[in-house]
């Protein structure tokens, strides 16, 4: 749905609104448009289609031509009259002294706009919203104040409206008012901005305040005064932002799952934030606390969680003793403890537990820590139960996870695994000619990440096809078989569908009698390792036994067509990184699998985010 920013300040008012408008594109749109305030001058740019083509149109223009001390901005999700430049906001008053953009619907404008047409106004567009640009351009007419305009201008409207206003001849102020649609003010420092939603804020300010109904605010670049349609003035309650509040929102998702499918190249990007700073320097992991020498001396490693906790575990395992060369197990909490296991003093315990709570990982933990192993504790509560056993603990930080089945915990906990990795790896002084190369590796994985975000149409396309399937074999090999396990976990724990993951190469040892036509297997193939030319074998004998075949590839090859009835496509990456980019689309099918079938996808039946019981 539509999305709008407003900005005041002294930044590159252009690039800000454009950010903004980027931040709110997950809402829907289908077209764009800002106008920059300059001198006494309002200036007008839209475009049909994506929001790229706006942005071409804009670096097409001279500095002089963007310069601007304010400006408003739009996304429109067309309702009154197509996708057309015309009908994109911002729209102006007749004579052009006023511009505005806006989100919702005015339920009255025909009548509205009859009445202005009997008084001589021409409509370009088929806009509800260009009805109210006109009006308050007649009212400013007579009594030549902005504000006083839109409050007289607001009780003619019926609908839901949040309104963004910049008049010529009032070059410092942007006016917003809203009823029933959302708006957000930032409160900056000599700078303020106005938003639709959050995201759009973010970066300038953490400082907010909610608009009510009917107020109007003007916003300056020093100040914001409140006031209600009569000019009373309202108090202006400032809250800071907390993460929670920005987490805890759907951000016009649909479900909160897709939203944190969303959010995980921002995740990492952060996660990386100051820990890779020179490819050829150490990594930087203060939080692990146990001196060099101990680390250097540990003869094991055993990493326990549960569920999809467990999953980044078995990937954890392959960085572990491929970087460092350490023998890691890797078990799930609920076998772990009971069972007369070797831990030791000389043991290295990595629990992993998104929420911190779970029953099994605790009692894991705890056992663990008696027997005088080192404890690591990987999570997304730092203030969780479990961290009271922790010698060191990780925090993955990917923000409040309000769906049930994890994702951005997963890669969140993935991240900090090949971070901990190259960080023991370094300790030990061993594989130091691979390390710089996997580092820069990693800090391309966010746009990577976003390469295959971009792609989420397509593969909602393909899920719809595959959601009258009622059962799925994934088979992954080497590092991507915990990403085929992953992956089949998500649809089951969403869809119901049964879908069971197998090394690939043990296909043909039992799950092969079950594939026929009704079978699809699901495959991830990663060029540039030995299990590239295996897993396609194993995925012609499948085909021989009927079953349609699906793969998730960083390959461009073309051939593959041949044997693949579906194939999606994620950007070239190392074997060993791949687990960060191929659970993406996973992901994805088993959200619009989910959906398409009308399941509950951030509740799904019989699960809990947390199990704190044995
Ligand atoms: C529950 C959840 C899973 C989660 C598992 C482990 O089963 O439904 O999504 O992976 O617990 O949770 P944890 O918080 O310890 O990572």
């Amino acid at each position: 749905m539509c999305g709008i920013v407003g900005y005041i300040g002294d930044s590159n008012v252009e690039k800000v609104l454009m950010q903004g408008l980027d931040s709110l594109k997950y809402r829907g749109y289908d077209s764009a448009g800002v106008a920059l305030y300059d001198n006494g001058n309002i200036k007008v740019f839209k475009a049909v289609g994506k929001l790229e083509n706006l942005q071409n149109k804009l670096s097409a223009l001279s500095d002089d031509e963007k310069r601007a001390s304010m400006g408003i901005g739009h996304i429109r999700w067309a309702t009154h009259g197509s996708a057309t430049e015309v009908n994109a906001h911002p729209h102006l008053s007749m004579d052009g002294n006023i511009a505005i953009v806006h989100n919702g619907i005015i339920e009255n404008y025909k009548e509205l706009k009859s009445e202005l047409e009997a008084k001589g106004y021409v409509f370009k567009s088929q806009t509800d919203t260009e009805v109210v640009a006109y009006l308050i351009g007649d009212e400013y007419k007579k009594v030549g104040d902005l504000k006083v305009a839109v409050q007289h201008i607001i009780p003619r409207l019926k609908g839901a409206y949040a309104l963004c206003i910049m008049c010529k001849d009032e070059g410092d102020k942007i006016v917003v008012v809203r009823k029933n649609a959302p708006l957000v003010i930032g409160i900056g420092n000599g700078e303020n901005i106005v938003a639709s939603d959050i995201p759009a804020i973010i970066s300038t300010t953490s400082n907010i305040v909610y608009l009510n109904d009917d107020e109007v605010a003007v916003v300056k670049k020093d100040s914001v005064e409140i006031e209600d349609l009569n000019g009373n003035k309202m108090p202006l309650n400032i809250q800071k932002m907390s993460i929670e509040m920005d987490a805890i929102s759907k951000m016009g998702y649909k479900h909160y799952m897709l939203k944190e499918i969303y959010e995980q190249p921002n995740i990492v990007r952060n996660l990386l934030c100051g820990r890779i700073t020179n490819v050829n320097a150490p990594i930087s992991l203060d939080e692990v606390k146990i001196s060099r020498d101990a680390l250097k001396q540990l003869s094991r490693v055993q990493i326990i969680a549960c569920g999809t906790s467990l999953h980044a575990g078995q990937i954890g395992r392959y960085l572990i003793e491929d970087l460092v060369g350490v023998a890691t197990e890797v078990e799930p909490a609920s076998e772990y403890i009971y069972r007369k296991n070797t831990t030791d003093k000389n043991s290295l315990v990595i629990a992993i537990s998104q929420s911190g709570e779970t029953a099994d990982t605790i009692t894991a933990v705890r056992q663990a820590k008696e027997k005088g192993a080192y404890i690591i504790v990987i999570t997304n509560r730092p203030d969780s139960n479990i961290t009271r056993y922790a010698d060191s603990i990780l925090n993955v930080n990917a923000g409040i996870e309000v769906s049930v089945a994890a994702t951005k915990s997963y890669t969140a906990q993935l991240l900090t695994l090949y971070l901990f990795a190259i960080y023991f790896a370094e300790v030990k002084g061993v594989s130091l000619d691979r390390l710089p190369s996997i580092k820069e590796e990693l800090v391309s994985i966010p746009v990577k990440m976003e390469e295959v975000l971009s792609s989420d149409a397509d593969i909602e396309k393909k899920a719809e096809t595959l959601s009258k399937y009622q059962n799925f074999v994934y088979i992954g090999r080497g590092v991507n078989l915990p990403t085929a396990m992953e992956g089949a976990l998500k649809l089951k724990e969403i869809s119901y569908i049964n879908a069971n993951a197998y090394p690939a190469g043990e296909l043909k040892h039992g799950p092969i009698a079950l594939l026929d036509e009704n079978m699809p297997v699901v495959s991830v193939l990663i060029p540039g390792h030995i299990s590239y030319d295996k897993t396609i074998s194993n995925c012609e004998e499948a085909r021989a036994r009927g079953a349609k075949l699906i793969t998730i590839t960083s390959s461009d090859d073309k051939e593959l067509e041949k044997l693949f009835d579906v194939i999606i496509r994620i950007p070239v990456v190392s074997d060993m990184l791949s687990p960060l980019l191929a659970v993406i689309p996973f992901q994805l099918l088993a959200y619009h699998i989910s959906n398409f079938l009308g399941k509950d996808v951030d509740q799904p039946r019989n699960l809990a985010k947390s199990v704190t019981v044995e």
